[in-house]
């Protein structure tokens, strides 16, 4: 049987934890590129030498050659600079625009029938530039956020419940800014509903302290973004697309008529299989949620725009 072969453009923090989770899992041949000479070379070789020791078997190839990625299943994009202290994800937006462009480009040529996950922030602009960059289909074009997003959101369930995240499912839409829309109404823990086990102001504070989830870790770290959970997330996608598992996750996909955005890729529920994002599935929202949930689209909106009106000077 042919080995999938996944590429990571951006040897970084995100972009080597992805090898570095995606080789654990034997996900197929992996290709780690960046313009950095020597770097990705040396993490890939790195990598693969941890092999016989966590016993995993991965051809990983660092390179900063785009033909060394040439028909690959699944690229990821985490290529751009990161967030430092007092700067929001949108603050990245002309230097990664930049960055995006030239790499999808590459990418689209050496790898045409690809899935793209792009990881680059601001991630839903990134998305969208990626998508017109390459001129795939939009079932192969998906952001990854969601899947961070809920992990975090899981995470400090668990934490105030002291019981196993493995037993919370949960949901968030949205745009991956500081107003994504965690959703109590569609989270439960072992089927139990998440709001007969935590209060009200308590859910409410892990939702605030969701939203900003990514802002607090690069207040900790001071010199860059979060890389752990959102490659564990990214490689998440990965896999469910590599092996056609049709899982249902949060990822930022584009919805023509669906939750009524009207041609955008933001947060939903995507079933992703081989084909990429296979359908977004739809779920019913009250008042409150629609209103939080317009307000996340129309700063997704916004951004969009900015790269329309930018597009030719990020060439
Ligand atoms: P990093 O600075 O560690 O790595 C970025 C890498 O991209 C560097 O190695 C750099 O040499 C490379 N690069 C820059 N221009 C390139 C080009 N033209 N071609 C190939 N490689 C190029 O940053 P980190 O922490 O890995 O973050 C990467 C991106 O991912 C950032 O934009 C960050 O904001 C975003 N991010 C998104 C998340 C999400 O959930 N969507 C979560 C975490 C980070
Ligand atoms: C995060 O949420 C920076 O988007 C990145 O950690």
């Amino acid at each position: 049987m042919r080995r999938a072969k996944i590429t990571v453009i951006g040897g970084g923090f995100v972009g080597s934890t992805c090898a570095h989770w995606a080789a654990a899992k034997e996900l197929g041949d992996i290709v780690l590129l960046d313009i950095v000479e020597g770097m990705p070379q040396g993490k890939a070789l790195d990598l693969m030498q941890s092999g016989p020791v966590e016993r995993f078997d991965a051809r990983v190839t660092g390179t900063n050659s785009y033909s060394d990625t040439a028909g690959s299943d699944v690229v990821i994009i985490t290529s751009g600079i990161a967030r430092k202290p007092g700067m929001s994800r949108d603050d990245l937006m002309a230097t990664n625009l930049k960055i995006v462009r030239s790499v999808t480009k590459e990418v689209a040529a050496a790898s045409p029938n690809a899935v793209i996950i792009v990881v680059s922030n601001p991630l839903d602009a990134m998305v969208y530039a990626a998508f017109k960059e390459s001129k795939f289909p939009t079932n192969r074009v998906l952001g990854q956020a969601g899947v961070l997003d809920t992990a975090r959101y899981r995470t400090f369930i668990g934490m105030e419940l002291n019981c196993s995240v493995e037993d919370i499912d949960a949901l968030l839409l949205g745009g991956h800014g500081d107003d994504m829309v965690p959703l109590p109404r569609y989270t439960s823990v072992a089927g139990i509903p998440v709001t007969q086990l935590i209060k009200k102001d308590r859910l409410d504070a892990i939702v605030d302290r969701t939203r900003k989830g990514g802002g607090e870790i690069v207040a900790l770290l001071k010199t860059g973004s979060a890389y752990y959970a959102p490659a564990a997330a990214t490689v998440q996608m990965a896999e469910a697309i590599i092996k056609d598992k049709r899982r249902i996750l949060p990822c930022a996909a584009f919805c023509k008529n669906e939750f009524g955005v009207g041609g955008h890729f933001v947060g939903v529920p995507c079933m992703l299989g081989r084909n990429g994002m296979e359908k977004v599935i739809e779920i019913e929202l009250d008042a409150e949620e629609k209103k939080m949930f317009q307000t996340s689209v129309d700063h997704v909106k916004e951004l969009c725009a900015w790269v329309d009106k930018n597009w030719s000077a990020a060439e």
